[in-house]
């Protein structure tokens, strides 16, 4: 299921009024003469992203009941710990990365929405440390995964890295959410996924507004690194998730849909830019371990 099945995200004159000004003025980008990107979709990204900001403390009721036994409780934390880290790895790498990429794609109006999608990303962060500590965990970075951020955002080709790595990252995400959001999850846990569900389809859809271009510009070292760096983060992820396999039978999640979920999105952004799984190989999911 790709990211437009699931959340039909509102357009733009539906947020906002439509008024000659808005068409006018606030939808047309800052004059420049070699953008990298299609800015024009860029800026009405922007826009939908402002209008759709939500506050966690307004939008969530943090006094609902966790309707949840013992040990379902324990495995949503474990969960929503790993989906936390995973959380502020990620903004703590846009912080890092936005400025390179908006000067790369040379865009200021890149650089306006990757400052909105850190605020998304700051929101998530402290949306899930309150479950978190709602569930009765202290909310905690695991540095076992530490190597996804690193591997997403170091070395050369650095931006088209970051941006490519994302496209998984953010599929996965949005995967985790829509099954998290239906399995046997008390309702603040469900409302939560929702609302990230949203800002996260938001996420995917400005992937799939640059990395076409990003792609045709990209050398064939470039490919070649950003495929490497690619099948490292998926394998990564297969492997980290065979031991997580027991625990989310218990909820109701099943992990090796959520992979070929996440995996079948991502090829099929791919087949958009006009490459083919020749391009891109996928690790096979394996069988559990029990551990
Ligand atoms: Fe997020
Ligand atoms: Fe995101």
């Amino acid at each position: 299921m790709d990211d437009k099945e699931s959340v039909a995200l509102p357009s733009i004159t539906a947020l906002m009024k439509d008024s000659e000004a808005m068409n006018q003025i606030l939808m047309r980008p800052l004059e420049n003469s070699d953008p990298r990107v299609n800015e024009v979709k860029i800026r009405r990204l922007y826009l939908q992203a402002s209008a759709q900001q939500w506050f966690a403390p307004q939008k969530l009721d943090y006094d609902m009941p966790i309707n949840l036994t013992d040990e379902q409780r324990r495995v949503w934390a474990r969960f929503h710990l790993i989906f936390y880290t995973l959380e502020k790895m990620g903004l703590n790498v846009i912080q890092n990365m936005m400025s390179k990429a908006s000067a790369k794609l040379r865009s200021d109006e890149v650089a306006s929405y990757l400052s909105v999608q850190a605020a998304d990303e700051a929101r998530h962060v402290f949306a899930i440390e309150a479950y978190l500590r709602k569930l009765g965990t202290i909310p905690k970075y695991d540095h076992k995964y530490h190597v996804l951020g690193r591997a997403a955002s170091m070395g050369l080709y650095r931006v088209e890295n970051w941006l490519f790595s994302t496209l998984f990252s953010e599929n996965f995400a949005s995967c985790f959410l829509r099954q998290a959001k239906n399995a046997d999850i008390d309702p603040l846990g469900a409302e939560l996924c929702r609302m990230l569900i949203i800002d996260e389809s938001r996420h995917i859809h400005f992937l799939n507004i640059v990395l076409p271009d990003i792609m045709e510009r990209l050398s064939l070292l470039g490919k070649t690194y950003v495929r490497s760096s690619q099948f490292f983060i998926m394998k990564f992820t297969e492997l980290v998730s065979r031991s997580l396999e027991v625990d989310a039978r218990l909820v109701g999640l099943d992990r090796r849909a959520l992979l070929e979920d996440a995996f079948e999105n991502v090829e099929r952004s791919y087949e958009a830019f006009g490459v083919s799984r020749r391009f891109l190989p996928f690790p096979t999911i394996r069988q559990t371990v029990t551990i």
